[in-house]
């Protein structure tokens, strides 16, 4: 079996550093696939990329073949076959995730014209740098010659939220909760719906009351990224890192299974506008995805999904001209 080329941006920032851990031990392709690590960060941090390198080699992970590091994306990228694209400035207090755009937009736009170049034609993107979506388009966009369908931005960890809120309200165990669709930006607009999910067999929305739903529920989702930040004085770094690995590895598994993915919207059954990158439900597996076609929400709901896609519009408007 030939090594896995993974390229990890930002890998000394707090979800990169965590993330390079749990790709190295085999927690995303399996612990029979061997990985080799492409580590990226800025110039002024190059000495201490070395002491990650060190420490990784230290955990003597049967899975980690070996790891380069640099701080150039277009050399670092080279026949990669996947990547998670983290670094980027993270947002503060009382900061939205899109006060990030102007900072961060052009990173985005450095390293898809980087893939474009040095990354395999078949190479895997997940964007996880805020803003993630509107970041994951400037990228796509640069990459020219990769599909567009080969780039996902993360809104897992809102669905692992989800779930979990569910669970704690209805005095469930997580792992009886079915999936959560979230729609949308990963942002305060998101829609989070249980339209869809089951609790330990019954229907989400038979087990909790609407108001819930529309309100404390949508809320929780939408504010947790900035209750961590207030409260932790730092935004969310283990459950960031874990929920993209486990997008990856669904992704990537050969087993096919639903999720909350922001994709490419193109073609999407719902009318979305389609030069977004906007979380749908998806079936993912064998490296790719398909929209899932039957299920709108709610019409309170779906009247949020259109304010989340208007939010998305006014973002693309900001960072045209990077596109
Ligand atoms: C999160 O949702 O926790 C991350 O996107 C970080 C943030 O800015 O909230």
């Amino acid at each position: 079996m030939e090594p896995i080329h993974c390229a990890i941006t930002g890998s000394l920032g707090n979800v990169g550093y965590y993330a390079a851990f749990l790709v190295a031990s085999g927690a995303v392709f399996g612990e029979k696939q061997k990985i080799i690590l492409h580590l990226l960060e800025v110039p002024e941090l190059k000495n201490s990329l070395s002491g990650l390198e060190m420490e990784l080699m230290d955990c003597a992970y049967p899975t980690l073949q070996d790891v380069k590091t640099g701080c150039d994306p277009v050399e670092l990228f080279r026949d990669i076959d996947c990547a998670f694209l983290i670094g980027a400035k993270p947002r503060g207090p009382g900061m939205e995730r899109k006060d990030l755009l102007v900072s961060n937009g052009a990173i985005f736009k450095e390293q898809g014209r980087a893939l474009d170049v040095s990354a395999k034609k078949s190479v895997r993107v997940l964007v996880v740098g805020n803003p993630c979506n509107t970041n994951c388009l400037i990228a796509l966009h640069n990459a020219k010659t990769i599909s567009p369908s080969q780039f996902f931005a993360l809104t897992y960890l809102d669905e692992m939220r989800s779930r979990a809120y569910l669970a704690k309200q209805t005095k469930n165990f997580v792992e009886n909760v079915s999936s959560v669709t979230i729609w949308g930006n990963h942002s305060s607009t998101l829609v989070a719906d249980p339209s869809e999910t089951l609790i330990a067999g019954k229907n989400a929305t038979a087990l909790c009351n609407k108001e819930m739903i529309l309100k404390e529920f949508q809320t929780h989702v939408r504010q947790r990224g900035a209750e961590i930040i207030k409260i932790r004085g730092k935004s969310s770094a283990a459950s960031a890192a874990i929920a993209a690995s486990y997008a990856m590895k669904h992704i990537m598994s050969e087993e096919k299974s639903k999720m909350s993915l922001s994709v490419y919207a193109k073609g999407n059954q719902y009318g979305i506008d389609p030069d977004l990158v906007f979380s749908f439900p998806c079936t993912v597996g064998g490296g790719s995805w398909t929209i899932e076609p039957s299920e709108k929400p709610s019409e309170e709901l779906w009247k949020e999904v259109l304010i989340s896609e208007k939010e998305l519009l006014a973002e693309r408007e900001m960072i045209k001209h990077l596109l």
